[in-house]
């Protein structure tokens, strides 16, 4: 077994792994590649271990070429793999444990509290860069190939990463496959008919997940019936209020939704070269939450003034820095933002 850690090869045994898994019975997750585990390694790391049922045919040398390349990708918004295990008939791969578990856990598990409305659009820009960078920023480009609800694992303070890119890849599962592959209604209909799988054939998964975001109805619940249906209306523009998820309790903001709405309308359309590209995503969606922030910020500004006329110098002194300093902070993740 290898670990990939910050850069360096750490030999870890399987008999280590065995252990850190309570020897397999730590279960978080069952996929179509095998069950996830929880592993508590020795150095104090946790992470999860996904256990790929493979063809026995599968050579190690290949999946060790493909899990080399998969760990070469790193991003803040990519659940990062950081080592494998390749034995005889086993093929093991290793992530950063996410403590919150997958966005359709949070979107439909009636025990979890419902995600209010900032969480969402955070999540769908958390994942737009994620899948950007994928696209546009490694080399060679990486298209996901199975974007849903269940492959966006979010962290303790629920910002999101995308999970499973490169695992869609026919070499890694099975090589022989031909057959379709990605999950039902979150398929570009165009790569239905002509078999080629482009980045855009990912924006339009992409765009059913904003859907799913907004509505909180996956596609087995007939997501893209009810979105047609209401694009009569709206013509892919405003009015989109009608399909917003009931758990919102009509708490989010009409401008934001209309604008979220119309972009998931451009991304799930028919014809591939008019979808957005991810880059494209990201700065509408950055543009979102940044005048959002700018809303919040004046609206901020002019309480702040309202209580400090019965508060004494002293004190006004003492807060201003604070309040520039948390300013700062929550700006950090739009300050790449382009306007278009
Ligand atoms: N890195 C991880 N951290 C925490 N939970 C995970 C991780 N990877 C997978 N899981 C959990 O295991 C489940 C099964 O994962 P997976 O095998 O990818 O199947 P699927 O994506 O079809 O649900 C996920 O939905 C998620 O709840
Ligand atoms: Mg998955």
């Amino acid at each position: 077994m290898l670990f990939l850690h910050l850069g360096y090869w750490n030999t870890v045994t399987s008999k280590d792994l065995q252990k850190a898994t309570y020897n397999f019975t730590t279960l978080i997750g069952q996929g179509a590649f095998g069950p996830v585990y929880k592993a508590q390694m020795s150095t104090g790391e946790t992470v999860a271990v996904k256990v790929l049922a493979t063809d026995s045919k599968q050579g190690e040398k290949e999946f060790q070429t493909e899990v080399m390349l998969l760990g070469r990708l790193h991003h803040r918004n990519l659940v990062n793999l950081v080592g494998y295990c390749a034995e005889r008939n086993k093929h093991m791969l290793i992530y950063v444990f996410m403590t919150r578990g997958s966005l359709a856990s949070h979107l439909y598990n009636e025990n979890l509290e419902p995600l209010n409305w900032e969480n969402r659009v955070q999540v769908a820009l958390d994942v737009s860069r994620g899948l950007e960078y994928l696209h546009d920023g490694a080399v060679p480009p990486v298209i996901h190939r199975d974007i849903k609800s269940s492959n966006i694992l979010l962290d303790q303070s629920m910002r999101a990463r995308v999970a499973d890119f490169g695992l869609s890849r026919e070499e890694m599962v099975n090589k022989h496959a031909s057959n379709i592959r990605g999950t039902f209604g979150y398929l570009d209909p165009e790569y239905i008919s002509t078999r080629s799988f482009t980045k855009k054939s990912d924006v339009y998964s992409y765009g059913v997940l904003l859907f799913e975001l907004i509505a909180g109805r996956n596609p087995l619940q007939g997501l893209m019936e009810y979105v047609e249906l209401a694009a009569m209306n709206t013509e892919g523009k405003v009015g989109w209020e009608e399909i917003v998820d009931p758990r919102l309790d009509g708490k989010f903001d009409v401008q934001e939704l209309n604008e979220v709405a119309s972009l998931a309308y451009k991304c799930v359309n028919r014809i591939p070269r008019k979808r957005p590209s991810m880059r494209d995503i990201v700065q509408v969606l950055s543009r979102i939450l940044k005048s959002r922030h700018d809303r919040k910020h004046q609206k901020d500004s002019s309480n702040t003034r309202a209580d400090e006329v019965s508060i004494n110098m002293d004190q006004l002194e003492n807060r201003s820095p604070i309040l520039e300093h948390r300013r700062v902070e929550s700006v950090d993740s739009t300050t790449d933002s382009v306007d278009v």
